[in-house]
């Protein structure tokens, strides 16, 4: 069947069928004109591809290659890392049969507690956007679509299916929807998964602003939106703005629902037309990619990647007294169920069931001889508090030169469908920390984690590295980083609260009665922490090395340019310490303006430098146009903020090395013009200016009455210019008539002379 004219070929049962699921997991063929259904399957990091059509298949999947979670390759901020991940999960697409992959998923961390952290990239719109766009590159260079998921504010589990997310115009577009922003605008996925929750008011699976006028109008999206798993609340509203596909299959409930709004006219054939032409096109085109010959699916290559991928998201966040790298003669206790039974991605429907496993005891048994190793489970399965395995750890820990302590969350406490209620690892886990580090000094904590947790213990161990949910290499990865084969290069992709009072949305989350009020606004991770001068535990951006970096000198392309245009920046940095290390570099814009409220910094740029002892190169940075744009909520478009800015390079939020002050050269901006604009804004305009100040002049007299000093008609002029245009009507008492008001909206052009 020929592409471009899908629609006219069928009926309009047809048609109507095609706009739901026929399964959980695939679309409805029709095979009279050999159009073929698709399969879906998750996602994000690594195929789930259920056994049978009409189950979800969590934990019985057919084995496929586990990546680390998205968590965990944020902290590699390695864009193309994360391409190579998004290849090899396309190419294992490819080898089940799968056409598109649900994922990736790069809603904002708005707060540490969410449930679903884990299977997200990071707070920072620029960091998600950037990875998610690289992910989705990798998997449809394979021929597979990626799903980018959930549009949109998807921050929390507590009440997803209904809550109502409410954010502010500059925090959503500035925030929570650039990071999908650019990963459509770069990484061009084939679909999108609209989110459970409401957003300001409305189902995201019935917006037509967020599907029509943000995703396709303003992105220029060309693929089909689907709902999340049962996120449609009325098909036909949802028809009406946009969603092409309802998933998963509803035995032909909602055909039903859509045969009686044609009845009733809520919608109309043209409505359904317009759909199903952006569904077939997709369909058919997935389907000629799956005719072409496939890269073969390395299932070793693929578990290489893995360890290679799960190294370079481990975060080394402490290491007094260099207790790592591990020496060779060391004597090693290694504690922690976790270091044979390791904890290795998040629950819900991301979990892949692995090709293979590695746990960080077998991976350490391959390098350390038997009579220099020990191993103590520390804590039960359930992380309580168990005082015999305690006093085993605690022996073993004595007798050795080095305890590796391995801990973190359960499953029980880190899943889709619930968030967690507070920020503490299990009592047995923290109780072993405190016994173990009492008597071994040389206490290294590896924590398994997909989001951030508190750490009272903190200071009682010289070493920490985040293992996050490393995916099945983890274990490999692990002991490739704990002995030095690798030098840890990841950094935090979100902030670690010390507390959760300290925590951005403290006083609004998770929302209640049905309603999420986003109230720190802009203020989300490192912004609120860094502007309001709050400590955190760990900040963002923060990972340690094994060697050390100097950072030698800033140049910037041009110190005063025009907005709209990209700015070159080059930093050069020495590996000055003896081992070989990979840096990232992280730029951060502070602007100088008092008319915009900014966060004290925002991400701008950054990049990944490999060198070797003694080396030292030049790292070229560019920095986007839209690091000096905001959102005008007047204009409802970004616009470029001028003026004094400074560039911070650096190797964490919080370590910032280098700086440098530009001046970014913006043109006038024309006011926004309409009813309930100043007078004060109408007199920049010439004609405005005309008509107006001899009016003003007389009024404000009058108004001051004949005796007013100076001063007071001064004041009168003040208040008067600061009035809406519309109330100087009254206030002439229609001197300024209607009629005038009216002409000068039409002379500024103001469409209709109606905008508020
Ligand atoms: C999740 C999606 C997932 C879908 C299919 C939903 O519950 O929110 O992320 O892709 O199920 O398993």
């Amino acid at each position: 069947m020929k592409k471009d004219h899908q629609a006219a070929a069928l009926t309009l049962d047809e048609k109507i069928r095609l706009l739901t699921g026929r399964d959980f997991w695939t679309t409805h063929p029709i095979d009279r004109l050999g159009i073929p259904a698709i399969r879906l399957s998750d996602g994000p990091h690594g195929v789930r591809k259920a056994a049978g059509l009409e189950e979800t298949g969590i934990g019985t999947s057919v084995p496929a290659t586990c990546f680390p979670t998205a968590a965990t390759l944020a902290c590699s901020w390695d864009e193309a890392l994360l391409r190579r991940v998004g290849q090899a999960i396309g190419r294992e697409c490819r080898h089940q049969g799968v056409h598109v992959l649900l994922g990736p998923g790069l809603n904002l961390k708005r707060h540490p507690l969410g449930g679903r952290n884990f299977e997200y990239y990071s707070e920072d719109p620029l960091l998600s956007g950037k990875l998610a766009a690289a992910f989705i590159r990798g998997v449809q260079g394979e021929g597979v679509a990626a799903c980018v998921k959930h549009l949109a504010v998807n921050n929390q589990e507590t009440d997803r299916m209904r809550v109502d997310a409410r954010v502010e115009p500059r925090p959503l577009h500035e925030l929570y929807l650039r990071n999908f922003e650019i990963a459509i605008r770069e990484g061009r996925p084939l679909t999108v998964m609209t989110a459970y929750n409401r957003l300001n008011g409305r189902y995201c699976s019935e917006d037509p602003w967020l599907l029509r006028e943000v995703l396709r109008r303003r992105w220029g999206f060309r693929g089909i939106v689907l709902s999340d798993w049962g996120a449609v609340n009325d098909r036909a509203v949802a028809l009406l703005a946009g969603l092409n596909l309802e998933m998963p299959g509803n035995g032909g409930v909602s055909e039903a629902v859509l045969r009686q709004a044609l009845e009733e006219g809520r919608i109309c054939e043209a409505d359904i037309d317009e759909l199903v032409d952006e569904l077939l096109e997709v369909v058919l085109r997935l389907h000629e990619a799956a005719g072409e010959p496939a890269h073969a699916a390395d299932c070793d290559a693929h578990h290489e990647l893995a360890i290679e991928a799960a190294a370079a998201g481990m975060v080394l966040l402490k290491n007094e007294g260099e207790v790592l790298p591990l020496a060779e003669a060391s004597h090693l206790a290694v504690i922690g169920a976790f270091a044979q039974k390791p904890r290795f991605q998040g629950g819900g429907s991301s979990q892949v069931v692995p090709t293979r496993l590695s746990s960080l005891w077998e991976a350490l048994s391959a390098r350390w001889p038997a009579d220099r190793r020990s191993f103590a489970e520390g804590y039960p399965d359930d992380g309580t508090i168990d005082e015999t395995r305690i006093n085993e750890a605690q022996r073993k820990a004595r007798a050795a030169d080095v305890a590796v302590l391995c801990v973190g969350l359960p499953d029980s406490y880190e899943s889709e469908g619930f968030d967690r209620t507070h920020l503490n690892l299990p009592p047995g886990h923290v109780a072993l920390i405190r016994a173990v580090a009492a008597v071994q000094p040389r206490t290294v904590v590896v924590l398994t984690a997909g989001a951030p947790v508190a750490m009272p213990w903190r200071d009682a161990v010289p070493a920490i590295v985040l293992a996050g949910l490393p995916g099945q290499g983890g274990g490999e990865a692990l002991a490739r980083i704990l002995s030095g084969q690798v030098s840890p290069s990841g950094k935090l992709a979100e902030t670690w609260p010390r507390r959760l009072e300290d925590t951005p949305a403290w006083l609004d989350w998770p929302g209640a009665k049905g309603v999420a009020p986003y109230g720190e606004g802009l203020f989300v991770g490192y912004r609120w922490y860094d502007t309001r001068r709050i400590e955190p535990l760990w900040p963002f951006g923060h990972g340690l090395s094994y060697t050390a970096f100097e950072y030698l000198g800033l140049e910037v392309g041009k110190p005063s340019f025009a907005a709209d245009e990209p700015l070159e920046l080059r930093v050069r940095i020495r590996n000055a310490g003896t081992r070989p290390g990979t840096e990232v570099v992280q730029v951060y814009a502070h602007a100088e303006t008092d008319v915009w409220r900014m966060p004290e910094q925002e991400l701008a740029a950054f990049a990944k430098i490999e060198l070797m002892p003694g080396e030292t190169r030049t790292l070229v940075l560019t920095l986007d146009r839209h690091v000096f744009h905001r959102w005008d909520r007047r204009r409802s478009d970004r616009v470029a903020v001028g003026g004094t800015w400074e560039l911070r390079v650096g190797s964490s939020s919080r370590d910032i090395r280098l700086h440098t002050r530009i001046e970014v050269k913006t043109p006038p901006l024309a006011p926004v013009l309409d009813r309930f604009a100043s007078v004060r804004e109408w007199m920049q305009l010439p004609f405005g200016k005309k008509r107006l100040e001899p009016l003003v002049e007389t009024l404000a007299r009058e108004m001051a009455g004949p005796e007013a000093p100076p001063e007071g008609v001064e004041f009168m002029r003040t208040v008067l210019y600061d009035l809406p245009l519309h109330k100087l009507v009254g206030f002439t008492h229609g001197r300024f008539s209607h009629a005038m008001l009216e002409e000068m909206l039409a002379r500024a052009g103001v469409e209709g002379g109606t905008s508020a």
